[in-house]
Formats: structure tokens, C-alpha cells, sequence
């Protein structure tokens, strides 16, 4: 097929030129001084994407890897546990605390539905002797193309002491987020999301008040510990080999993301998001999340006719080369889900949408060609002019 794939998901994201060109570097020795540049480069980069002066530690390993990291290195066995899950990522988070001994109590939201922070409050205010340790809670649900407003629940945590941990792999750097000035006490995050590098490593970045917490804390961990980590650290290096090449891509994609600056970035989100669901919604269909809490990162997609999906999906990719993801779990061909976060521009999307018209006439739904297509571009329009 000519030309790129248009790779639409909500991770791993398409990788710009520079970023690949930057990664075919010949390797370095990862206890020298040239990696110790570059990893005290990437450390300000990355914390400056978090909005945090606290400590961050980069592991080569994917998303999860960094959630099982915060459990081991923050979470006891026997501690009590706040889960919060509004999908399929809130669950994982909290089946990794079970995993590791902790006792957690699970509230769950109806897909698609961000948590309400009252409801947390609630918990938290009846939580009388402070029994609750931390609160797990994911920044955008990949799962469901809802976010969760992360300010309001530390608001809501009142002067509750519990830690607040939270899941931002597919949110940070597409949707806002200010971890010291929120608030937040551990944050993990990926490569492969809105940093435009590919999938290998994890971010994990924490307070004071989590590290006071790590010096007492009695879980299992070898590879995952901080203490080590921040040894190693201060000599600028990292406890085992890294990921050299995706460090290489990460100093690159940090230079393209000051370019652009992070609030643009922000607000390119936003608009994405903005464009395609009035385009999906001109079409008549059905979006999971509700307007106010509906992602920046990706859109969820009811198939018409409530099921379905998979096979738009794979007339997508056999006829345009356009790769979008799944449902997942129970909304496996029911939805499908366009992903709008990292190096993806506009019209990648206004083609999605055309493609996409295509796909459902030609699969017998009714729909008035076009239609989508020009309220993407009347999207566009009216935003250039305001600017
Ligand atoms: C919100 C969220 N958390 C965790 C993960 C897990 O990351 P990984 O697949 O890299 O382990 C993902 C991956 O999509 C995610 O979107």
C-alpha cells in the first residue's frame, strides 16, 4: 500500500523523522559521561512535562511496569487501598496492589464515566484512624476515552493523609496535568503515548512524602527499588542497562515538545479531540464518554448497530491503511477507538473521518457523505481564523 500507515491508536503513536533519526545512533557506554548528560537532560524534559521538581526514576519497561513499581516501592502488604477505577486500567492498578498483599477496596464508575470526587470523599472522610494509605487513580482511561479531573480528587482527599497515585501513561503530555501543583505524590507514565517514542520505557516520578514513605515500606522489589534507583542516580546513571536508543529518541521528541511548548501542545489536543467528535457526532454516532469529561488522547466510537466494530476497523486497515484500536474486554466489537495524541496531525484526522464515511455507507448505515468531513473542516476554518 503507498505511503505510511496512519497509526491511530491510543498508543504506541506515530514517531516523527527527527525522533527516528536521533534513535540510529551508535550505542554508548550507559556508566560514562555522555549518558549521564543525556539522562540529566531527558530527567529536567520529562519532570517538566509532569510539572514536578520532585524525584523521577526512567525504567526501560512499558506502562504497567512503572505501575507495579509505584505498588512495590509505596504500598505495603496490608495496607488498605483506595482503588478507583473507571475502566480497564483503573482494574489493573488495582489488581497489582492485590497482587502485592494490599487490601483494596475498588469503587467503580460506568465505563465511559469519570469518578465522581464526592464519592471519594466520602470514603476517605469515613476512613476515621487514616487506615486508607493510598488512593490509585488513572489520569485518562485509555480503555474508555473518559479522563478524570485528578485537581478535584485531591481537592476532595481534604487532609486526608493516604497518598494519591496516579496511572497518566496515555494522559500525560495530551491532557493537563501539574503534579506538584495538584498535589499528586507518585505519577507514571510511557514512552509510547504523547512522548512520540516507541513503546520500552516508564516513567515514575514521586514526593517527598512518597519517598519518606518508601524508606518504611516492606514490599518485595529488586529491579523496581527506589532507593537503588536514586543511588544510581546521583551519580547519573541508572541502576541497570537502559534503554539507550529510546533515550536518544526521548532527547529529541523533549526538543520538539520546548518547541511547540506544552501548553500548545495542551490546547492541540483539545482541539483534536473538539474536531473529531463534532465531525463523529454530525455523522450520528454515538460517543462513550460525555462531552465533559471526554479525552483528549482518543475517542471511543459506538459501532452503529451496536456491534460491528472490528469489521470497520479491518476494512479501515485493508483499504486505507489506517490503523485504529478495539474495544477492550466487554466492548470488544462494539466500539472502536480512534486515537488523537502525539505526533498525529489534523488532517490525519479529517482522513480518519473521510475514511471512515466511506467504510459506513459502503456497510449499508446511512449516513450523508461528507458531512463529517466538513464539519471537521469548518472545525479547522473557524479555528485559524480565531487565531
Ligand atoms: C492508562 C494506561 N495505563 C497503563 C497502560 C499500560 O501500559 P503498557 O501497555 O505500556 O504496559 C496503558 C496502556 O495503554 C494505559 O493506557
Amino acid at each position: 500500500m503507498i505511503g505510511q500507515q496512519y497509526l491511530l491508536l491510543p498508543g504506541p503513536t506515530p514517531i516523527p523523522d527527527r525522533v527516528l533519526r536521533a534513535m540510529n545512533r551508535p550505542m554508548i557506554n550507559h556508566r560514562g559521561p555522555e549518558f549521564r548528560d543525556i539522562l540529566n537532560e531527558v530527567s529536567r524534559g520529562v519532570k517538566a512535562i509532569y510539572g514536578t521538581e520532585h524525584r523521577l526514576l526512567i525504567y526501560p519497561s512499558s506502562g504497567t511496569g512503572v505501575l507495579e513499581a509505584a505498588v512495590v516501592n509505596f504500598i505495603s502488604p496490608g495496607d488498605k487501598v483506595l482503588a478507583v477505577s473507571i475502566g480497564v486500567f483503573g482494574d489493573r492498578f488495582a489488581n497489582i496492589a492485590k497482587n502485592f498483599g494490599a487490601q483494596v477496596e475498588k469503587i467503580g464508575f460506568k465505563w465511559g464515566e469519570a469518578a465522581d470526587p464526592n464519592l471519594i470523599q466520602d470514603i476517605l472522610q469515613k476512613d476515621k484512624d487514616k487506615q486508607i494509605k493510598a488512593v490509585l487513580i488513572t489520569h485518562n482511561e485509555t480503555s474508555t476515552g473518559a479522563y478524570n479531573d485528578i485537581e478535584a480528587v485531591k481537592k476532595a482527599m481534604l487532609d486526608h493523609p493516604a497518598l494519591l497515585m496516579v496511572d497518566c501513561v496515555s494522559g500525560l503530555g495530551a491532557l493537563e496535568f501539574k503534579m506538584d501543583d495538584w498535589g499528586v505524590d507518585v505519577a507514571l507514565s510511557g514512552s509510547q503515548k504523547a512522548f512520540m517514542i516507541p513503546p520500552g520505557l516508564g516513567f515514575m516520578a514521586f514526593s517527598d512524602r512518597a519517598l519518606e514513605i518508601h524508606r518504611n515500606n516492606t514490599n518485595h522489589r529488586y529491579y523496581w527499588d527506589v532507593t537503588s534507583g536514586l543511588n544510581y542516580l546521583e551519580k547519573g546513571q541508572t541502576a541497570f542497562t537502559p534503554a539507550i536508543s529510546l533515550f536518544y529518541g526521548l532527547q529529541e521528541a523533549l526538543v520538539m515538545m520546548a518547541e511547540e511548548g506544552l501548553h500548545n501542545i495542551i490546547n492541540r489536543h483539545r482541539n483534536y479531540r473538539d474536531m473529531v467528535r463534532q465531525a463523529l457526532g454530525e455523522l450520528g454516532l454515538e460517543l462513550l464518554a460525555a462531552d465533559q469529561h471526554a479525552s483528549t488522547a482518543l475517542t471511543a466510537v459506538l459501532a452503529p448497530g451496536g456491534s460491528g466494530a472490528n469489521k470497520i476497523r479491518s476494512k479501515m486497515l485493508n483499504r486505507y491503511n489506517i490503523a485504529l484500536a478495539g474495544g477492550q474486554l466487554e466492548l470488544d466489537d462494539v466500539m472502536f477507538r480512534i486515537g488523537h495524541l502525539g505526533y498525529v496531525r489534523e488532517l490525519d484526522l479529517v482522513a480518519v473521518i473521510a475514511a471512515l464515511e466511506i467504510t459506513l455507507l459502503e456497510s449499508g448505515f446511512k449516513i450523508e457523505l461528507g458531512a463529517g468531513v466538513n464539519k471537521a473542516q469548518q472545525y479547522i476554518l473557524a479555528l485559524n481564523t480565531k487565531n
